[in-house]
């Protein structure tokens, strides 16, 4: 199984941004704790982050038949992208859409997710464990999928 871990614009930043609400922890580390949970699962991931919503819209048809699943975080661009939106419609790879942050409990223009519409699941306020979440979900929900698949065919 092969997924794309997506990251949007600022999470670069990670460690030096807003602390309080994003944590300590800089981006290399959560580099690391995805490519770990990646390696226990046995899934093969590549990571992608992008301050550009164009370069976003690219990975992912770009991902069209070369990508099992995509766990995505889109940042600000959730809250703005028909375009990311429209992309993974497209592509219709399974997708799960994770925040650092508790995006709910914060700013009334953080409260639409235009991404979350074309996800099967969301983690929110998890912190870097959304990511390690989102893997096995999608790990499960693939597998499952599979499974009814060779079913289907009997
Ligand atoms: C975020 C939440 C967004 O509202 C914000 O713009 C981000 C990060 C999160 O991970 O909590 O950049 O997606």
């Amino acid at each position: 199984m092969k997924f794309l871990i997506i990251n949007g614009p600022n999470i670069n930043m990670l460690g030096l941004r807003e602390p309080v609400i994003y944590g300590k922890q800089s981006y290399s580390a959560l580099v690391e704790l995805i490519k770990r949970t990646a390696e226990d699962e046995g899934i093969e991931v590549e990571l992608f982050q992008s301050n550009h919503e164009g370069a976003i819209v690219d990975k992912i048809q770009e991902a069209y038949s070369v990508f099992d699943g995509i766990v995505i975080n889109p940042a600000a661009y959730t809250h703005t992208s028909v375009a990311i939106l429209d992309a993974l419609k497209a592509v219709s790879i399974p997708a799960v859409e994770v925040h650092i942050s508790d995006v709910s409990k914060r700013d009334d223009f953080r409260q639409i997710s235009y991404a979350g519409k074309a996800c099967i699941k969301t983690y929110m306020g998890l912190g870097f464990d959304g990511y390690v979440e989102a893997i096995r979900y999608l790990k499960g929900y693939l597998s499952h999928a599979a499974g009814e698949r060779s079913f289907d065919l009997k």
